[in-house]
């Protein structure tokens, strides 16, 4: 399979960038990771749209429109012969002299777009679904921001690869944020409820697919600030992303969610979301 960088098309082993770039210097950049189900990007729309916010947030000029975006992003998926895939894409600010502030001079940005197959849980961890831990929400204040200095979310992801469970869902000051990758939502006498979109969270790409196809569907949502006591006494809690779709969760901390197995309204949004695929 092929990359793009900066203009090309490579092999993946020969793609290299100047070890001066900010991203690699600093993390200063943005990402964005796309389901492609079929050969087809899957909510492009609202992909592209991330991206674009998440550059101008912290003021990298937008290397490409959107046409140019979506030709490059094909380019890389026609290359790949897997029909499932998961684009990452990633722009850097470019290469500078070592230095915090934006350089003077203007840059180009670096922009590296790559493929893989798209592995989703297993219909065994759908069917069981999935222990999790709670950790105190320990990033910075504008998580909003779909950027790639993900060391925070690193370290929350290693505690629960050490706890041998999927994810680490955070809170901070006693009050759920999301996942260490993904979003977290629960459900309470049938009406689903999430944090409100702002700094504190990024807004998934599901978050709002999750609003459509509750509307669709007429379960209740309600976007507010949940207190850690509710998540553990919620009925489902489920966790959204890209590689995810929607997952249940169905332990935190050994302490059991609901009755211990996969609710009603996941499995109403999992249809719903394999419906949406179509
Ligand atoms: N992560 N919150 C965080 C911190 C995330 O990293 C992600 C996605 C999400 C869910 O967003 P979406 O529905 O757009 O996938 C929420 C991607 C998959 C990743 O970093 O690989």
């Amino acid at each position: 399979p092929l990359v793009y960088l900066n203009g090309s098309m490579t092999p993946l082993s020969e793609a290299h960038i100047p070890v001066l770039d900010r991203g690699f210097i600093f993390g200063d950049g943005v990402y964005e990771v796309v389901p492609i189900y079929g050969r087809k990007l899957f909510r492009s729309e609202h992909h592209l749209a991330r991206l674009f916010r998440s550059l101008a947030k912290i003021s990298i000029p937008n290397p490409h429109d959107k046409q140019q975006w979506l030709a490059l992003i094909q380019g890389v998926i026609d290359a790949h012969p897997a029909a499932d895939q998961m684009v990452y894409i990633h722009v850097t600010r470019g290469v500078a002299k070592r230095g915090h502030a934006f350089p003077k001079e203007p840059l180009t940005p670096t922009v590296f777009i790559m493929t893989n197959p798209l592995v989703l849980p297993s219909a065994a961890l759908r069917a069981s679904g999935v222990p999790c831990v709670a950790m105190e929400d320990q990033r910075w204040l504008h998580c909003e921001i779909k950027s790639i200095s993900l060391l925070g979310n690193v370290l929350a992801a290693q505690n629960a690869a050490e706890h041998g469970v999927v994810e680490a869902i955070q809170f901070r000051d006693g009050w759920l944020t999301e996942a260490s990758s993904s979003n977290v939502w629960i459900v309470k006498h049938g009406k689903l409820m999430a944090p409100p979109k702002n700094n504190l969270i990024l807004e998934g790409i599901r978050y709002q697919l999750i609003e459509e196809l509750c509307a669709g569907g007429g379960i209740p949502f309600e976007a507010r600030r949940i207190a850690r006591e509710e998540v553990f006494a919620a009925d489902e809690v489920l966790l959204s992303s890209a590689t995810k779709e929607v997952l249940p969760v169905v332990s935190i901390d050994g302490k059991t969610i609901g009755n211990g197995a996969p609710g009603p309204i996941y499995k109403q949004l999992y249809e719903a979301y394999q419906a949406a695929k179509a």
